[in-house]
């Protein structure tokens, strides 16, 4: 189609209908920033069969995020989650009510509710970090002076996907811990390779054996066997009782899907956030000390120094001093976010933007941001390339005052997205890292093992979320001696 009055400039690929697809998937940062180079804030490609306008001026997010009604995003998701996990569409006359009641579920990961869920997730991460890493013996068996070595990406995989497993869905009726661990782990991260492609609508059938890995993981969540588990979170268990209501839905859509496209949701981003936060602390020793002395500090004040056995917990309320803590966490996904909004125009009209710029758009135009080049922004974060754990600690408080052409921004670090649709689960996320790295430095000795090359981001998933690593890393880890701090 020709440009009409008042549109962004057109950019086609020479292949017909797969226009850029195959450049923006190989770096879509690179890809953009090109772009923004040529033509500007404001700017349509033809990706994959869809116009999508890029909108990449911060200053200008916030009149995208408020126009809820015009600019929507359940039509996307309405349709990319369902053929991703296998599910029928929430947003369906057979379901009524459905896709209320599911948002209204969100509320249970935040607010108060927040308190017995980060009491839960510190419970499971001292057994998980417990039974399998903190035990004295088997540590010093390890030889080399009480070192082990790990590979740390699959280290935060382990210890996070079973610590949020246990919070979420609960544990088997007569054990801690559920044996069939390991291997949901192993079917999950076969699945999560094939999810670019699958939201790229590469049909499932086409992807060898991740149909049958997805009936696999589905299987696991059979409203049986999700009804023999206890200590299970509020947030499923209302999940549970919701889709009870619904006669239609079959049993392996009920708990099965939705439940399977909760826990990728719950850690498919969380594992590699994990990931990002505890490289950047071990390979920024300066850092990483810092942020140990912050919990030494706040532990001495607290008079929580002195302790024999290992069992140091922290409340909610707790975990919300360490600063630099939670400033490392934020730099870290600032590094390594990558997720893009994502909203389709409900009608052909002028989208207003900054001063008395406007921008005309086309019913089902798909207006996009994509925040990873605001947090590249040289102007708003000096130096972005580099890690500094305290960015976002200014005179012993959170900052918050980050300004691009002289403006102070409203939005300036989106890892969870904007809006109506931002992730409901942001609070917990950010929490949990912080528990697990708070146990890590409390216990812990780190280092890398000498003579690897900085580890790179895997670009490979751009659009969808947190970066993986694009080769894992190995490291160190030793029992640091606590009787007194
Ligand atoms: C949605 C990021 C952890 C539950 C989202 C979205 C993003 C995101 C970008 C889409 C928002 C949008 O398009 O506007 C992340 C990151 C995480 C994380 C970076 C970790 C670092 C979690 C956790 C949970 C969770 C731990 C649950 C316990 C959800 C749910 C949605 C969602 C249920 C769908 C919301 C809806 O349908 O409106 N997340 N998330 N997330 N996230 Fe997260």
């Amino acid at each position: 189609d020709a440009v009409r009055d008042g549109e962004p400039p057109l950019i086609k690929g020479w292949i017909p209908y797969i226009g850029k697809a195959l450049e923006f998937g190989k770096d879509a940062h690179k890809f953009l920033e090109e772009y923004k180079k040529k033509h500007g804030d404001i700017f349509t490609v033809l990706i994959a069969g869809k116009y999508m306008t890029f909108i990449m001026n911060p200053l200008m997010y916030p009149n995208i995020i408020k126009r809820g009604k015009q600019l929507d995003f359940h039509e996307f998701s309405n349709q990319v989650a369902p053929r991703t996990f296998g599910y029928p569409p929430v947003f369906s006359s057979k379901f009524p009510g459905m896709p209320d009641q599911i948002k209204r579920s969100f509320h249970l990961l935040q607010g108060d509710n927040l308190t017995p869920l980060s009491k839960s997730m510190m419970g499971n991460l001292l057994l998980v970090f417990k039974q399998d890493h903190l035990d004295k013996r088997q540590m010093e068996d390890s030889g080399e002076g009480g070192w082990r070595t790990d590979s740390m990406c699959e280290f935060c995989s382990k210890v996070m996907f079973e610590a949020t497993f246990l919070t979420l869905y609960g544990k088997p009726a007569s054990k801690r811990r559920h044996s069939s661990m390991e291997t949901l782990r192993e079917d999950f991260i076969e699945f999560d390779k094939k999810f670019p492609l699958l939201i790229a609508r590469i049909p499932i059938w086409l992807l060898g054996r991740t149909k049958a890995i997805r009936e696999k993981l589905i299987n696991y969540f059979l409203p049986q066997r999700v009804s023999c588990w206890s200590n299970t979170s509020q947030f499923i268990t209302r999940r549970v009782e919701l889709f009870e209501q619904y006669n239609s839905l079959r049993d392996m859509d009920k708990a099965g899907t939705h439940h399977f496209a909760i826990l990728w949701a719950s850690v498919g981003n969380t594992i590699p956030a994990t990931f990002w936060a505890m490289y950047h602390l071990v390979s920024h020793p300066e850092a990483l000390e810092a942020v140990r002395q912050e919990i030494h500090s706040l532990l001495k004040l607290w008079g929580m120094d002195d302790f024999s056995d290992r069992d140091i917990n922290l409340s909610r309320e707790q975990l919300d001093q360490l600063l630099y803590l939670e400033s490392a966490v934020n730099e870290s996904l600032r590094h390594s976010s990558s997720s893009m909004n994502i909203r389709v125009a409900q009608e052909d009209f002028s989208l207003p933007l900054e001063a008395e710029q406007s921008v005309a758009v086309r019913k089902g135009d798909i207006i996009t941001l994509y925040p990873r080049s605001m947090h590249m922004d040289p102007e708003i974060y000096d130096q972005p390339e580099m890690y500094r754990y305290d960015r976002f600690v200014q005179d012993g408080r959170q900052k918050t005052d980050f300004y691009k052409d002289g403006q102070r921004l409203k939005y300036y670090c989106m890892p969870f997205g904007s809006g109506a649709t931002m992730c409901p689960g942001r609070y917990f996320a950010i929490n949990e890292i912080k528990q697990f790295l708070f146990l890590l430095l409390l216990h812990f000795d780190l280092q890398l093992v000498e003579g690897q090359p900085k580890v790179t981001l895997d670009t490979s998933r751009a659009g969808l979320g947190i970066l993986l690593p694009a080769k894992d890393v190995r490291f160190r880890y030793r029992l640091r001696h606590l009787d007194r701090l």
